[in-house]
């Protein structure tokens, strides 16, 4: 048999060295050590009893953080995008209904994953930098009747919290779902799902962040 072409590069004969950063940006962001330590821990299966035990307390704590008692509280591993794309698909199906409210690149993206599963997309457009008032939301409810709608707590394409408020209500009276994209706001600013009448809200772990 002939020799590899491709030997191992020589750099990865030494140890990975990560400087320490700042970071001070909506993410990545700074892990706290007692984070980094916990993924020090040994990789264990699937199916040990151990591990069951494990994601009951993070779902316990994710409830926690949420103020929610929804037993449906779920941990996926992947991005914020995999959040949002999870809950809008788990949750309309082609021809439905879909409201959406656009202040920024979030309500677009999201707008733009339900009109891929072949929702009827309709959006409430609001300027970049502003935000819906619960009229202008029930509003737009009674119009298209959706069995969605979704808002952008933390609209991080301008820097807006959304006032959250009184719109799970809304929701509720108009038999709509309410998802709320907390990616860029939980840990930051509270968020109340069960009082707030949220029925889903998605959120990302940014390494600790
Ligand atoms: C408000 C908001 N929603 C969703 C996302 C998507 O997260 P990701 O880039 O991890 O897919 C981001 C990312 O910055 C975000 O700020």
């Amino acid at each position: 048999m002939s020799s590899l072409a491709v030997s191992p590069p020589e750099r990865l004969r030494t140890p990975l060295m990560v400087p320490q950063r700042h970071m001070f940006g909506p993410g990545p962001s700074n892990v706290p050590p007692r984070i980094l330590r916990a993924g020090a821990n040994p990789v264990i299966g699937h199916m040990h009893p151990e591990i069951l035990e494990i994601m009951a307390d993070i779902q316990g704590g994710i409830q926690y953080l949420f103020q929610t008692r929804n037993p449906v509280t779920l941990v996926l591993s992947g991005t914020g995008h995999t959040a949002m794309e999870c809950a809008i698909f788990n949750a309309v199906e082609a021809g439905d209904s879909v409201l959406v409210a656009v202040n920024g690149v979030w309500g677009e993206r999201a707008a733009d994953i339900a009109e891929r599963i072949g929702a009827r997309v309709n959006t409430i457009v609001g300027s970049l930098g502003g935000f819906f008032t619960n009229a202008e939301i029930e509003e737009a409810l009674i119009k298209h009747r959706p069995v969605l709608f979704f808002l952008a707590h933390g609209e991080s394409s301008t820097g807006v919290l959304h006032p959250l408020d009184g719109i799970g209500q809304l929701c509720h009276k108009y038999d709509c779902l309410f998802l709320v994209d907390s990616v860029a706001s939980i840990g930051g600013a509270p968020v109340y799902m069960d009082e707030q009448g949220s029925h889903a809200t998605c959120f990302e772990s940014h390494a600790g962040g």
